[in-house]
């Protein structure tokens, strides 16, 4: 049996792919909302193909409770921020889970964490978090690192056919693992050690990282010589060994922007570029909201909440706001001029901020200048609507005349 422990982005999913594929599941999160909700029938968050897997895993028999199981396996899931002041990641989930599971679990059980720690992590907090509570790890307690690759909005396909990163001590152990992953998972599996896995995990973000920084410079450095970023990137991609990402209004969401600053913590000597990406990323933000200021200059727009802001998240077609660029834009506005802008986004029922629509007409229908700060289908759908608008498109997706780019 395996005992899925945080049934949030990742462990949800998991736990229902599992359970989907014949393999008994028990999940397990400590807040009663969402158990209760699951157990309602209901999953706590939007995704492509989730309803569906939700009901093949409940014909399968998967559970839910706020309690935790003796179990063959745990998957612990739980998030992973950094802490704020040492830029070092917060183990503090991950050692409260794992001392919940070493309270139920039997002899020779094992515990795969699935979180996102920095390299190094599970031996200098783990480890002897889980002997000091008199546990042998390697006899008592197996410990395995599972990384978690999959990208919101297309968790299903990703879970089914992405490559994934056993690190266990026992190869043995790491075997066993990746058989249990190989029931749904169609990708290759490398088993390897604990640290090497969790360096791969972390690494794949800063590379992302770096990756966006970089066309998020080049943005910056076009408009400052009035070009276009654009043109020159698809013409730059065109060489043989150039892949250029496209720029955009900032990173969000709890990895890219979260994870390389793991690195930096704990080699801030050694992680330059990736320092400076973080930086880069994260001044985007307040780099759209000059962008705004110069078009509402240009364009005789006087009243700042003329301006509105399409989109929420922290990407398109998901639901998930966390630490979202637009958060962050409006964070930097509200220091300003407290909020005026308005706010809009399809996949956002709740209220999360002052002037906030829930209908795009409604929202179209009180603006002059509009922010397309995410590209959700409904936009894409929907340009015509902005036909008598003046638009600021952050993510080059408006086929309209005379729309401006950051
Ligand atoms: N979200 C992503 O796209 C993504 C992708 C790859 C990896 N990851 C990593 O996966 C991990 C989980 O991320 P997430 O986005 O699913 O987080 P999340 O915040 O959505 O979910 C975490 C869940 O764990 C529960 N929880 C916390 N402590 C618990 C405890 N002691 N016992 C039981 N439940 C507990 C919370 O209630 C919550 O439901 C993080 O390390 C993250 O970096 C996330």
């Amino acid at each position: 049996m395996v005992n899925v422990i945080g049934l949030g982005y990742i462990g949800l999913p998991t736990a229902l792919m599992m359970a989907s594929h014949g393999i008994e599941v028990v999940g397990t999160d400590h807040s009663r909302g969402k158990v209760e909700m699951l157990k309602s029938g209901r999953t706590s968050f939007k995704e492509k193909g989730l309803d569906e897997l939700f009901r093949t895993a409940r014909a399968g028999g998967i559970r839910f409770t706020t309690e935790y199981q003796a179990a063959d396996v745990y998957i612990v899931s739980v998030q992973t921020p950094y802490d704020a002041f040492t830029r070092k990641v917060d183990m503090s989930y991950v050692n409260i889970a794992v001392g919940e599971v070493l309270t139920v679990a039997p002899k020779g059980a094992i515990v795969v964490v699935e979180s996102t720690v920095s390299p190094g992590s599970i031996d200098r907090y783990v480890r002897p978090y889980v002997e000091a509570r008199g546990f042998m790890t390697g006899e008592d307690i197996h410990l395995v690192h599972a990384p978690e690759r999959i990208i919101q909005g297309n968790m299903i396909c990703e879970l089914l056919h992405n490559d994934r990163t056993i690190g266990a001590d026992d190869l043995a152990i790491g075997e066993k693992i990746k058989e249990l992953y190989a029931s749904f998972c169609a990708g290759r599996i490398v088993v390897t050690d604990i640290k090497t896995a969790e360096m791969t995990k972390v690494i794949e973000n800063a590379f992302r990282c770096v990756n966006i920084a970089f066309a998020n410079e080049l943005a910056k450095l076009c408009r400052h010589d009035g070009m276009d970023v654009y043109e020159i990137i698809r013409i730059c991609n065109m060489h043989p060994r150039v892949n250029i990402l496209n720029p955009g209004p900032g990173v969000g969401g709890h990895c890219i922007p979260v994870d390389p600053w793991f690195l930096v913590g704990d080699y801030p000597s050694l992680t330059k570029v990736i320092e400076a990406s973080l930086k880069v990323n994260a001044s985007m933000p307040v780099y759209v909201l000059g962008r705004i200021t110069e078009i509402m200059e240009e364009r005789g727009i006087e009243d700042v909440s003329r301006v509105g802001l399409y989109g929420l998240t922290f990407k398109e077609n998901v639901d998930d706001y966390r630490d979202s660029p637009t958060l962050q834009l409006l964070e930097a506005q509200r220091r300003h001029l407290g909020q005026a802008l308005k706010v809009y986004d399809p996949w956002i029922e709740k209220d999360l901020v002052k002037n906030q629509y829930h209908d795009l007409d409604e929202f179209l229908g009180d603006v002059d200048l509009v922010v397309i700060m995410v590209k959700h289908d409904e936009i894409r759908e929907n340009m015509d609507k902005l036909g008598d608008k003046v638009v600021l498109d952050c993510h080059n997706i408006c086929s309209l005349p005379g729309a401006y780019h950051i």
